[in-house]
């Protein structure tokens, strides 16, 4: 049902694309190879990074035993922030400095790889913090070479953290969520167990699962990468490069896969299918949106994110209010698809069939209500909160809300259909409350 001119050129448009991925290994148990990779990659001395729940679990210990009993030298940093600061990235950074490491391996989520690739960062090329920071809030300096080699294991099936050269963080002295972007932060390698995902909590696979399912279906509906102004350079060619017939690929797969098993993935932690499912599932849509590029759910998702109040989902760190990330995202996504639809509407409703809609004799026109319908019912079942007001907003939030996602100028600009700040504000408006 794809429309055949949806790659059409325009003119000033990008007419290539570029694929870049991390080398991946799938599969339950491979998180025993961690000491066999490392030392493949050249690894002598290893920063092994994951934050301090994952510390005393046996996950943990999997992959440290692997790397010594592939003769390497290990040292544990356990410190690392769930949801990272400015001042998280620079205390792994000086961690890393200190300890003069030829390789970093990070077992977690996205928070913990994230870190670890700043560690990284900064430790192979010292700057000020703002330097490789996004502009306009940072330089946006280029990364001025490779890093060291990266080992990325990740142990939620959501972020694709450790397929993409993102690191995301909140700039506390800036108020405001960013984050560091460069082909050159990709980690070398994914190390993708399913095992790490059958002890998760319901919630914690419901919110991770719903970042991968808009993951696929931003990227699959993103600006087309042909409507895209070329770079100066084909070297400066940016990473989030608009959907592309690449990407298109892992997010038909992934929007099928979430589609039959985000449900029962959520329902039983003993339903291993589906939590493999969703563990391929989250790596089709990271190496699609590390490609693509995601959009508006993204974009106002970190004004979620960062005006949260009082809010606290269950089984998530109870010490400080936050919204999980997945979350923050999808209680944006239904008003999002019915905005957008119009823009490129048989991607709107084959996404819609491919999450397991029924859309028989649907028209054009109903892409974007019956791509939000499924994304209400999925969202129901599951547990998610009903909308931005579920997660303790008002309609007073309405301004500050537009303005936190209007400064997400890099997903604003991937979406399918300009908007403007105020258009931001009526989008938050219809995601107040679905049902
Ligand atoms: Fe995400």
């Amino acid at each position: 049902m794809s429309c055949c001119h949806h790659y059409a050129l325009t003119p000033g448009g990008d007419a290539a694309f570029a694929v870049d991925v991390s080398a991946i290994t799938f599969g339950p148990g491979c998180l025993r190879e961690a000491g066999d990779h490392a030392a493949s990659h050249g690894m002598k001395r290893v920063a092994l990074f994951t934050d301090p729940r994952l510390a005393g679990l046996e996950h943990l210990a999997v992959v440290r035993d692997s790397l010594k009993a592939a003769g390497l030298d290990v040292v544990v940093y356990d410190e690392v922030k769930v949801e990272p600061t400015d001042a998280s990235f620079l205390a792994a950074a000086r961690f890393a400095t200190e300890g003069r490491f030829d390789g970093y391996v990070s077992l977690g989520g996205g928070s913990v790889i994230d870190t670890a690739k700043a560690a990284n960062l900064y430790a192979s090329y010292p700057a000020e913090f703002a330097a490789y920071v996004n502009a306009p809030i940072g330089e946006a300096r280029p990364v001025p070479g490779p890093l060291k080699p990266h080992i990325a294991c990740p142990t939620t099936s959501g972020t694709g953290a450790e397929c993409t050269g993102i690191a995301i963080f909140d700039y506390v002295e800036k108020h405001v969520k960013t984050g560091i972007v460069s082909k050159r932060l990709r980690p070398t390698q994914a190390l993708i167990d399913p095992m790490t995902t059958y002890t998760l909590p319901a919630s914690v696979v419901a919110a991770s699962g719903f970042d991968v399912l808009s993951h696929a279906i931003e990227s699959f509906t993103a600006l087309p990468h042909t409507q895209r102004a070329a770079a100066d350079r084909p070297s400066l060619r940016p990473m989030s490069q608009g959907a592309n017939p690449w990407s298109d690929v892992g997010c038909k797969e992934a929007l099928k896969l979430t589609g039959r098993f985000l449900e029962r993935a959520v329902a039983s932690a003993d339903d291993r299918e589906a939590r493999d499912g969703m563990m391929f599932a989250a790596t089709l849509a990271g190496i699609a949106f590390g490609n693509a590029g995601v959009h508006l759910p993204h974009g106002m998702s970190y004004a979620v994110a960062g005006g949260v109040r009082d809010f606290h989902a269950p089984d998530y760190p109870d010490d400080h209010p936050m919204v999980p990330h997945g979350m923050s995202v999808i209680v944006n996504a239904p008003a999002v698809f019915r905005f957008t639809a119009d823009a490129c509407p048989e991607r709107h409703l084959d996404a819609a069939r491919w999450l397991g809609a029924d859309v028989a004799g649907a028209s054009l026109d109903d892409a974007g209500e019956r791509v939000a319908r499924r994304l209400i019912d999925l969202m129901r079942t599951t547990g998610i909160p009903n909308g931005v007001g579920g997660v303790g907003f008002t309609t007073d939030d309405l301004p500050t809300l537009a303005a936190g996602a209007w400064a997400q100028q890099r997903l604003v600009r991937n979406a399918p259909k300009a908007v403007t700040e105020e258009g931001l504000g009526m989008l938050f408006g219809d995601a107040m409350r679905y049902w």
